[in-house]
């Protein structure tokens, strides 16, 4: 599986978004991290699909779009307008999941299914099949600079084996706390997308390189 870091535009600068994502270009990164939060779902707000239309016409990057929203099933179709490539939904609110995705890949998009640290694995099993990526959050969403939870990389290796087993061909992304430190233990888990948001954009231009390396990024 592809390899890839995805910075968090979360941890850049809201006054100046579009620099902070130029940065992430300029870098010779592929994806760029969108989270979006509603206050609801999450104790926070971030910024909305008018911000990630402004921004698209801006980037080449992939825009792997995180919905942290009680009802993202209500705000599809702005964000597959504003450009959106990949769009995750969580699966902890009540809604129906099934015809949310089934919205977005009849968009053409590429299909995203998130869970918090304590949400068990199995509620992504039903889904394996169909699914293009599966986000293990490693802190509770909502803020950037929370400390990585390692427990959640046991969620990453059953993942890993059911999609060695039963054949699938999901993305398996983290996201929260996630810095060079632990790259080692989440390759070996299975993870393929390391979102990061404080670690980057706190890193100078060679630490941002050597994050990559170690991931085994390839510049295409
Ligand atoms: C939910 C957000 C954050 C963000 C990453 O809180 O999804 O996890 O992307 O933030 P850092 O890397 O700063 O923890
Ligand atoms: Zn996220």
């Amino acid at each position: 599986m592809k390899k890839i870091l995805a910075p968090s535009l979360l941890a850049g600068d809201h006054g100046n978004l579009r620099s902070s994502l130029n940065e992430v270009e300029s870098d010779g990164r592929k994806w760029i991290h969108l989270d979006l939060m509603d206050g609801h779902f999450v104790p926070n707000l971030s910024f909305g699909p008018q911000t990630v239309a402004d921004l698209r016409p801006a980037s080449k990057l992939f825009f792997d779009v995180h919905l942290m929203l009680e009802r993202p099933d209500l705000y599809l179709d702005p964000f597959i307008a504003a450009g959106s490539e990949l769009i995750t939904i969580h699966l902890e609110p009540e809604y129906d999941h099934a015809a949310a995705l089934q919205k977005i890949r009849a968009a053409g998009l590429k299909t995203g299914l998130a869970i918090n640290p304590d949400t068990p694995v199995d509620l992504f099993f039903p889904y394996l099949a169909e699914v293009d990526l599966c986000l293990c959050m490693t802190v509770n969403p909502g803020f950037g600079g929370q400390s990585f939870k390692a427990y959640v990389l046991d969620k990453v290796r059953e993942l890993s084996k059911r999609r060695e087993e039963e054949g699938h061909d999901f993305l398996i992304e983290v996201d929260g706390g996630v810095g060079p430190q632990h790259v080692r233990e989440c390759l070996d888990a299975g993870v393929d997308v390391f979102v990061a948001g404080t670690s980057y954009y706190k890193a100078n231009p060679e630490e941002r390189a050597e994050f990559a390396r170690s991931i085994g990024e390839l510049k295409e």
